[in-house]
């Protein structure tokens, strides 16, 4: 099938999530509302947040700003390390929603799988799903082992797992898994944060293409089925970032870059560590 800028991902509640979104970390103030905005502008439907990134009321101008309807833009959000526990979930989907301004996410997000309580967090975003606050539900830097762990008490099924995703951390084990789960993978930090843009093997093929490394490594994403969320402060790359529909890579390039794989995770944070045990 061929990918289109408007091109989206059907999620295992029906609820469609467009394949590249715009990821808003780091971002702040009036630089992240420019962000999201420039982003809509150019033709991104599909903003990323969260409550740890203490943005979302930028964000939820941002959004404002572009006039367009709330419908057409597809949000998410995450619950913080902090929230975890029944009732700390449901007061923390109301007050992101407050401070975005919104009546409803997309899609809200388990932030991490902090140990302890996972489970019981995952019951208040049942209710949060029930209560319409939030049109899909899923979780972020899951391991297998936790997901087994949650579908053993769920009642719903997370619609999506958002991990560190590119080819210098290629998980397949993980993304088959989630598959064969229908549960969709989302791709953070597809950019590898900029450390590997430079990577001499990875500027061959983008030369190969006539892209830039950053189109490369957008476009590996997408081509492995999963929906990415690179972040640029820049009008010029948040463009550069969304131009990956018109070429796409060739199956040995693409298992040349399966090849990448490090184990690198950019983020000092590791699901398998103690912290998520
Ligand atoms: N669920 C989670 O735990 C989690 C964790 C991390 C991130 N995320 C989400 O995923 C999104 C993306 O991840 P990320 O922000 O960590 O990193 P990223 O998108 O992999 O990379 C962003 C970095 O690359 C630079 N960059 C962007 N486009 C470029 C281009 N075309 N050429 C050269 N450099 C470019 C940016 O600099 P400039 O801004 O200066 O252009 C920034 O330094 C986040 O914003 C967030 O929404 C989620």
């Amino acid at each position: 099938m061929k990918l289109t800028f408007g091109s989206k991902s059907r999620l295992n509640n029906g609820v469609e999530i467009p394949i590249l979104g715009f990821g808003t970390l780091r971002i702040r103030g009036e630089d992240v509302q420019n962000a999201v905005l420039w982003a809509l502008e150019a033709g991104y439907r599909h903003v990323d947040t969260a409550k740890a990134y203490e943005n979302e009321s930028d964000v939820g101008k941002g959004f404002k700003r572009s006039g367009l309807p709330r419908d057409e833009v597809f949000i998410t959000t995450k619950l913080w390390n902090d929230d975890h526990g029944y009732n700390n979930a449901l007061k923390a989907i109301d007050r992101s929603l407050k401070n975005l301004e919104l009546d409803w996410v997309d899609l809200y997000l388990v932030h991490w799988p902090v140990s302890g309580r996972r489970v019981e967090t995952w019951k208040a975003m049942e209710r949060i799903l029930k209560d319409g606050k939030a049109r899909a539900i899923g979780v972020s830097n899951f391991t297998i082992r936790h997901l087994e762990e949650l579908l053993a008490e769920a009642d719903v099924v997370p619609t999506v797992n958002q991990i560190e995703f590119t080819p210098y951390l290629y998980q397949k084990e993980l993304q088959d898994y989630c598959e064969g789960k229908d549960i969709k993978i989302e791709a953070w930090s597809p950019l590898t944060r900029g450390i590997k843009l430079g990577d001499p093997k990875l500027v061959e093929i983008a030369n190969h293409y006539g892209k830039t490394p950053a189109q490369i490594l957008i476009r590996w994403n997408l081509q492995h089925g999963t929906i990415a969320i690179p972040k640029s402060v820049r009008k010029e790359r948040i463009i550069e970032n969304s131009r990956v529909f018109d070429f796409s890579i060739s199956d040995k390039d693409m298992k040349r870059l399966d090849g990448f794989n490090e184990n690198l995770r950019t983020s000092g944070w590791d699901p398998y560590s103690d912290l998520f045990k």
